[in-house]
Protein backbone atom coordinates (compact mmCIF):
# COMPACT_ATOMS: atom_id res chain seq x y z
CA UNK A 1 0.00 0.00 0.00
CA UNK A 2 1.52 3.32 -1.21
CA UNK A 3 0.22 6.57 1.56
CA UNK A 4 0.54 9.31 -1.14
CA UNK A 5 1.57 11.81 2.17
CA UNK A 6 4.01 9.23 4.07
CA UNK A 7 5.34 6.72 1.13
CA UNK A 8 4.25 3.90 3.02
CA UNK A 9 5.62 1.15 4.39
CA UNK A 10 8.29 0.20 4.94
CA UNK A 11 9.56 4.08 4.98
CA UNK A 12 6.79 4.79 7.58
CA UNK A 13 6.95 2.77 10.82
CA UNK A 14 4.62 4.39 12.86
CA UNK A 15 5.99 2.73 15.66
CA UNK A 16 9.75 5.18 15.93
CA UNK A 17 7.54 7.80 17.35
CA UNK A 18 6.57 5.42 20.34
CA UNK A 19 9.67 4.11 20.72
CA UNK A 20 10.85 6.16 24.04
CA UNK A 21 9.15 7.51 26.43
CA UNK A 22 10.55 11.70 25.62
CA UNK A 23 9.14 10.81 22.19
CA UNK A 24 5.95 9.56 23.08
CA UNK A 25 5.38 12.76 25.73
CA UNK A 26 6.83 14.97 23.05
CA UNK A 27 3.78 13.89 20.21
CA UNK A 28 0.65 13.32 22.73
CA UNK A 29 -1.99 15.53 21.59
CA UNK A 30 -4.33 15.84 24.51
CA UNK A 31 -3.43 16.44 28.26
CA UNK A 32 -5.56 15.86 31.26
CA UNK A 33 -4.50 18.46 34.38
CA UNK A 34 -5.68 19.18 37.54
CA UNK A 35 -7.77 22.37 36.38
CA UNK A 36 -10.00 20.07 34.42
CA UNK A 37 -11.26 18.59 37.12
CA UNK A 38 -14.27 19.34 39.10
CA UNK A 39 -15.17 17.50 42.32
CA UNK A 40 -18.88 16.47 43.20
CA UNK A 41 -19.16 16.44 47.27
CA UNK A 42 -22.38 15.31 49.14
CA UNK A 43 -23.33 17.24 52.72
CA UNK A 44 -25.57 15.88 55.08
CA UNK A 45 -26.77 17.57 58.61
CA UNK A 46 -24.50 17.52 62.02
CA UNK A 47 -20.87 17.10 63.12
CA UNK A 48 -18.31 14.75 62.83
CA UNK A 49 -20.12 12.61 59.71
CA UNK A 50 -18.34 11.00 57.23
CA UNK A 51 -20.12 7.97 56.30
CA UNK A 52 -19.42 5.76 53.31
CA UNK A 53 -22.36 5.77 49.98
CA UNK A 54 -22.36 2.19 49.79
CA UNK A 55 -22.81 1.79 45.71
CA UNK A 56 -19.97 4.68 45.60
CA UNK A 57 -16.96 3.12 47.24
CA UNK A 58 -14.25 5.44 47.98
CA UNK A 59 -17.31 8.29 47.94
CA UNK A 60 -18.49 9.89 51.48
CA UNK A 61 -21.77 11.82 52.96
CA UNK A 62 -20.47 14.60 54.80
CA UNK A 63 -21.36 16.86 57.43
CA UNK A 64 -20.24 20.83 57.32
CA UNK A 65 -17.15 20.17 59.73
CA UNK A 66 -15.76 17.21 57.85
CA UNK A 67 -16.74 18.83 54.41
CA UNK A 68 -14.62 21.70 54.77
CA UNK A 69 -11.33 19.29 55.11
CA UNK A 70 -11.82 17.35 52.08
CA UNK A 71 -12.47 20.79 50.52
CA UNK A 72 -9.12 21.50 52.06
CA UNK A 73 -7.39 18.49 50.63
CA UNK A 74 -8.59 19.66 47.00
CA UNK A 75 -7.39 23.07 47.65
CA UNK A 76 -3.99 21.51 48.32
CA UNK A 77 -4.02 19.54 45.29
CA UNK A 78 -4.93 22.72 43.35
CA UNK A 79 -8.31 20.83 41.89
CA UNK A 80 -10.12 24.36 40.74
CA UNK A 81 -13.64 23.84 42.16
CA UNK A 82 -16.27 21.55 44.30
CA UNK A 83 -19.72 20.56 43.36
CA UNK A 84 -22.42 20.68 46.47
CA UNK A 85 -25.05 17.87 46.87
CA UNK A 86 -27.11 17.46 49.60
CA UNK A 87 -28.65 14.91 51.59
CA UNK A 88 -31.84 16.54 52.67
CA UNK A 89 -33.67 14.58 56.59
CA UNK A 90 -37.06 13.50 55.19
CA UNK A 91 -38.75 15.98 57.53
CA UNK A 92 -37.33 18.75 55.31
CA UNK A 93 -38.77 17.52 52.16
CA UNK A 94 -42.33 18.71 51.16
CA UNK A 95 -44.26 18.66 47.66
CA UNK A 96 -43.44 22.60 47.17
CA UNK A 97 -40.00 21.83 47.94
CA UNK A 98 -39.73 25.50 49.62
CA UNK A 99 -36.33 24.12 51.67
CA UNK A 100 -34.89 24.37 48.52
CA UNK A 101 -34.91 28.54 48.68
CA UNK A 102 -34.31 28.32 52.24
CA UNK A 103 -31.72 31.03 52.54
CA UNK A 104 -30.50 28.87 55.60
CA UNK A 105 -30.89 25.46 54.79
CA UNK A 106 -27.89 23.10 54.47
CA UNK A 107 -26.51 23.30 50.98
CA UNK A 108 -25.94 27.39 51.66
CA UNK A 109 -24.70 26.74 55.35
CA UNK A 110 -22.15 24.36 53.58
CA UNK A 111 -21.24 27.02 50.97
CA UNK A 112 -20.74 30.17 53.36
CA UNK A 113 -18.82 27.57 55.72
CA UNK A 114 -16.34 26.72 52.24
CA UNK A 115 -16.31 30.47 51.24
CA UNK A 116 -15.23 31.89 54.84
CA UNK A 117 -12.98 29.47 55.29
CA UNK A 118 -10.96 29.36 51.55
CA UNK A 119 -12.16 32.48 49.93
CA UNK A 120 -11.81 32.14 46.34
CA UNK A 121 -9.29 29.73 46.24
CA UNK A 122 -11.83 26.90 45.03
CA UNK A 123 -15.01 27.62 43.16
CA UNK A 124 -18.11 26.38 44.37
CA UNK A 125 -20.70 25.04 42.21
CA UNK A 126 -24.51 24.13 43.15
CA UNK A 127 -27.15 22.12 42.07
CA UNK A 128 -29.99 23.40 41.06
CA UNK A 129 -33.01 20.97 41.10
CA UNK A 130 -35.55 20.19 43.24
CA UNK A 131 -35.33 16.45 44.12
CA UNK A 132 -33.39 16.61 46.92
CA UNK A 133 -36.16 18.66 48.90
CA UNK A 134 -39.24 17.06 47.13
CA UNK A 135 -41.36 14.55 48.27
CA UNK A 136 -41.59 13.08 45.20
CA UNK A 137 -38.01 12.85 44.03
CA UNK A 138 -38.55 14.86 40.96
CA UNK A 139 -36.41 17.61 39.83
CA UNK A 140 -40.00 19.87 39.50
CA UNK A 141 -42.78 20.66 40.89
CA UNK A 142 -44.94 17.14 40.67
CA UNK A 143 -49.26 18.24 40.46
CA UNK A 144 -51.66 15.25 39.39
CA UNK A 145 -48.61 12.88 38.52
CA UNK A 146 -47.27 15.70 36.21
CA UNK A 147 -44.04 17.71 36.27
CA UNK A 148 -45.43 21.44 36.24
CA UNK A 149 -42.79 23.37 34.11
CA UNK A 150 -43.45 26.96 34.58
CA UNK A 151 -44.12 27.29 37.96
CA UNK A 152 -41.05 24.91 38.97
CA UNK A 153 -39.47 27.77 37.36
CA UNK A 154 -40.20 30.39 40.05
CA UNK A 155 -38.71 27.69 42.78
CA UNK A 156 -35.71 27.35 40.92
CA UNK A 157 -34.52 30.85 40.33
CA UNK A 158 -35.38 31.79 44.01
CA UNK A 159 -33.03 28.67 45.21
CA UNK A 160 -30.63 29.43 42.72
CA UNK A 161 -30.82 33.43 44.30
CA UNK A 162 -30.72 32.07 48.23
CA UNK A 163 -27.19 29.84 46.93
CA UNK A 164 -26.27 32.76 44.84
CA UNK A 165 -26.26 35.01 48.45
CA UNK A 166 -24.66 32.15 50.50
CA UNK A 167 -21.61 32.65 48.04
CA UNK A 168 -21.49 30.42 45.05
CA UNK A 169 -19.85 30.82 42.43
CA UNK A 170 -21.32 28.61 39.49
CA UNK A 171 -24.99 27.82 39.13
CA UNK A 172 -26.02 24.53 38.23
CA UNK A 173 -29.35 24.14 37.04
CA UNK A 174 -29.69 20.54 36.87
CA UNK A 175 -33.33 20.12 36.34
CA UNK A 176 -34.32 19.69 32.78
CA UNK A 177 -37.42 22.50 32.92
CA UNK A 178 -37.59 24.68 29.71
CA UNK A 179 -36.86 28.10 30.38
CA UNK A 180 -34.70 27.87 33.52
CA UNK A 181 -31.56 29.37 32.59
CA UNK A 182 -33.45 32.66 31.73
CA UNK A 183 -35.40 32.20 34.44
CA UNK A 184 -32.32 32.21 36.98
CA UNK A 185 -29.96 34.99 34.86
CA UNK A 186 -32.95 37.11 35.33
CA UNK A 187 -33.10 36.00 38.91
CA UNK A 188 -28.96 36.56 39.49
CA UNK A 189 -29.08 39.83 37.52
CA UNK A 190 -32.10 41.54 39.09
CA UNK A 191 -30.50 41.18 42.32
CA UNK A 192 -27.13 41.85 41.97
CA UNK A 193 -25.64 38.78 41.33
CA UNK A 194 -24.27 39.69 37.83
CA UNK A 195 -20.88 37.53 38.05
CA UNK A 196 -22.25 34.20 39.38
CA UNK A 197 -22.02 32.05 36.26
CA UNK A 198 -24.33 29.38 35.54
CA UNK A 199 -23.43 26.32 33.79
CA UNK A 200 -25.85 24.29 32.97
CA UNK A 201 -26.67 20.61 32.33
CA UNK A 202 -27.90 21.41 28.82
CA UNK A 203 -27.65 17.82 27.26
CA UNK A 204 -28.82 15.91 30.27
CA UNK A 205 -30.07 12.52 29.71
CA UNK A 206 -33.13 10.26 31.10
CA UNK A 207 -30.33 7.70 32.37
CA UNK A 208 -29.87 4.24 34.39
CA UNK A 209 -26.64 5.62 35.57
CA UNK A 210 -27.88 8.11 38.44
CA UNK A 211 -28.87 4.95 40.48
CA UNK A 212 -26.16 5.25 42.87
CA UNK A 213 -26.35 9.09 43.09
CA UNK A 214 -30.13 8.76 44.31
CA UNK A 215 -28.93 6.46 47.05
CA UNK A 216 -26.57 8.90 47.86
CA UNK A 217 -28.83 12.13 47.98
CA UNK A 218 -31.63 9.79 49.01
CA UNK A 219 -33.85 10.65 46.62
CA UNK A 220 -33.87 7.51 44.99
CA UNK A 221 -36.85 6.14 47.31
CA UNK A 222 -39.06 9.04 46.81
CA UNK A 223 -39.00 8.94 43.02
CA UNK A 224 -42.06 8.19 41.75
CA UNK A 225 -42.06 7.05 37.55
CA UNK A 226 -38.96 8.00 36.05
CA UNK A 227 -37.78 11.57 34.47
CA UNK A 228 -38.70 10.83 31.14
CA UNK A 229 -40.82 14.19 30.47
CA UNK A 230 -38.18 16.26 30.92
CA UNK A 231 -34.39 14.90 30.54
CA UNK A 232 -33.50 13.54 27.44
CA UNK A 233 -34.20 10.29 25.41
CA UNK A 234 -30.70 8.72 24.98
CA UNK A 235 -31.24 8.19 21.56
CA UNK A 236 -31.30 12.00 20.57
CA UNK A 237 -28.24 13.74 19.77
CA UNK A 238 -29.92 16.70 17.39
CA UNK A 239 -32.14 17.20 20.33
CA UNK A 240 -28.80 17.83 22.54
CA UNK A 241 -27.39 20.76 20.27
CA UNK A 242 -31.21 22.28 20.49
CA UNK A 243 -30.60 22.10 24.00
CA UNK A 244 -27.31 23.89 23.94
CA UNK A 245 -28.09 26.32 21.62
CA UNK A 246 -31.75 27.10 24.05
CA UNK A 247 -29.45 27.21 27.15
CA UNK A 248 -26.36 29.19 25.40
CA UNK A 249 -28.82 31.79 24.24
CA UNK A 250 -30.66 32.02 27.51
CA UNK A 251 -27.37 33.31 29.22
CA UNK A 252 -25.61 29.88 30.13
CA UNK A 253 -21.71 30.51 30.55
CA UNK A 254 -21.01 26.77 30.30
CA UNK A 255 -22.69 23.68 29.10
CA UNK A 256 -22.50 19.98 30.65
CA UNK A 257 -23.27 16.83 28.69
CA UNK A 258 -24.64 14.32 31.09
CA UNK A 259 -23.87 11.24 31.58
CA UNK A 260 -20.11 11.04 30.32
CA UNK A 261 -19.00 8.14 29.07
CA UNK A 262 -21.71 6.61 27.35
CA UNK A 263 -22.02 10.28 25.32
CA UNK A 264 -18.66 10.73 24.32
CA UNK A 265 -20.11 11.48 20.84
CA UNK A 266 -22.37 13.98 22.01
CA UNK A 267 -20.07 15.73 24.16
CA UNK A 268 -18.02 15.68 20.78
CA UNK A 269 -20.56 17.32 18.47
CA UNK A 270 -21.39 19.74 21.26
CA UNK A 271 -17.30 21.10 21.27
CA UNK A 272 -17.52 21.12 17.38
CA UNK A 273 -20.88 23.05 17.07
CA UNK A 274 -20.34 25.75 19.65
CA UNK A 275 -17.08 25.98 21.02
CA UNK A 276 -18.07 27.14 24.39
CA UNK A 277 -16.68 25.89 27.51
CA UNK A 278 -17.84 22.46 27.64
CA UNK A 279 -18.05 19.86 30.81
CA UNK A 280 -18.75 16.10 30.91
CA UNK A 281 -20.21 14.80 33.92
CA UNK A 282 -18.50 11.39 34.58
CA UNK A 283 -21.77 10.29 36.66
CA UNK A 284 -22.77 7.58 40.10
CA UNK A 285 -22.96 4.79 38.02
CA UNK A 286 -20.03 5.01 35.63
CA UNK A 287 -18.22 5.47 39.12
CA UNK A 288 -19.55 2.39 39.92
CA UNK A 289 -18.79 0.59 37.48
CA UNK A 290 -15.42 1.34 37.17
CA UNK A 291 -14.85 0.79 41.24
CA UNK A 292 -16.69 -2.46 41.13
CA UNK A 293 -14.23 -3.75 38.89
CA UNK A 294 -11.21 -2.44 40.34
CA UNK A 295 -11.85 -3.23 43.83
CA UNK A 296 -12.45 -6.75 42.49
CA UNK A 297 -8.51 -6.79 40.93
CA UNK A 298 -10.71 -7.21 37.27
CA UNK A 299 -9.13 -3.51 36.38
CA UNK A 300 -6.33 -1.64 37.20
CA UNK A 301 -7.69 1.70 39.37
CA UNK A 302 -4.91 4.16 38.30
CA UNK A 303 -4.94 3.51 35.07
CA UNK A 304 -8.11 2.89 34.09
CA UNK A 305 -9.49 6.31 36.12
CA UNK A 306 -6.64 8.48 33.85
CA UNK A 307 -7.89 6.35 31.12
CA UNK A 308 -11.00 7.31 31.57
CA UNK A 309 -10.58 11.30 32.28
CA UNK A 310 -8.81 11.67 29.49
CA UNK A 311 -10.77 10.29 27.15
CA UNK A 312 -13.39 13.13 28.19
CA UNK A 313 -10.43 15.76 27.18
CA UNK A 314 -10.06 13.39 23.55
CA UNK A 315 -13.88 14.23 23.17
CA UNK A 316 -13.61 17.71 23.56
CA UNK A 317 -14.65 18.42 26.77
CA UNK A 318 -12.89 21.30 28.97
CA UNK A 319 -13.21 19.72 32.18
CA UNK A 320 -14.82 17.15 33.91
CA UNK A 321 -16.79 16.45 37.21
CA UNK A 322 -15.93 13.55 38.35
CA UNK A 323 -16.27 11.71 41.72
CA UNK A 324 -12.32 10.40 41.02
CA UNK A 325 -11.15 14.12 41.08
CA UNK A 326 -9.09 13.76 44.46
CA UNK A 327 -7.29 10.70 43.52
CA UNK A 328 -6.55 11.92 39.78
CA UNK A 329 -5.47 14.66 40.97
CA UNK A 330 -3.08 12.86 43.16
CA UNK A 331 -1.95 10.58 40.30
CA UNK A 332 -1.31 13.67 38.02
CA UNK A 333 0.63 15.59 40.43
CA UNK A 334 2.92 12.51 41.28
CA UNK A 335 3.57 12.02 37.28
CA UNK A 336 4.84 15.54 37.40
C1 LIG B 1 -30.38 15.94 40.27
C2 LIG B 1 -29.09 15.41 39.79
C3 LIG B 1 -28.82 14.09 39.45
C4 LIG B 1 -27.45 14.02 39.21
C5 LIG B 1 -26.92 15.31 39.37
N1 LIG B 1 -27.96 16.16 39.72
C6 LIG B 1 -29.68 12.89 39.42
C7 LIG B 1 -30.89 12.85 38.63
O1 LIG B 1 -31.12 13.63 37.71
O2 LIG B 1 -31.71 11.99 38.95
C8 LIG B 1 -26.73 12.75 38.88
C9 LIG B 1 -25.27 12.71 39.20
C10 LIG B 1 -24.69 11.35 39.23
O3 LIG B 1 -25.34 10.33 38.92
O4 LIG B 1 -23.51 11.28 39.59
N2 LIG B 1 -31.08 16.78 39.50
Amino acid sequence: MTDPIHGGFPLTRMRRNRHDSWNRRLVSQVRLGIDDLIWPLFVVEGAQICVPVPSMPGVMRRSVDTLLEAVQQAVDLGIPAIALFPCIDDARKSPDAREAYNPDNLVCRAVRAIKERFSDRIGVVCDVALDPFNSDGHDGIVRDGRIINDETLDVLSRQALVQAQAGCDINAPSDMMDGRVRAIREMLDGNGHHDVRIMSYAAKYASAFYGPFRDAVGSGGALKGDKATYQMDPANTDEALHEVALDLHEGADMVMVKPGLPYLDVIHRVKETFRVPTFAYHVSGEYAMLKAATLNGWLENDKVVLETLLAFKRAGADGILTYCALEAAQLIGQKR
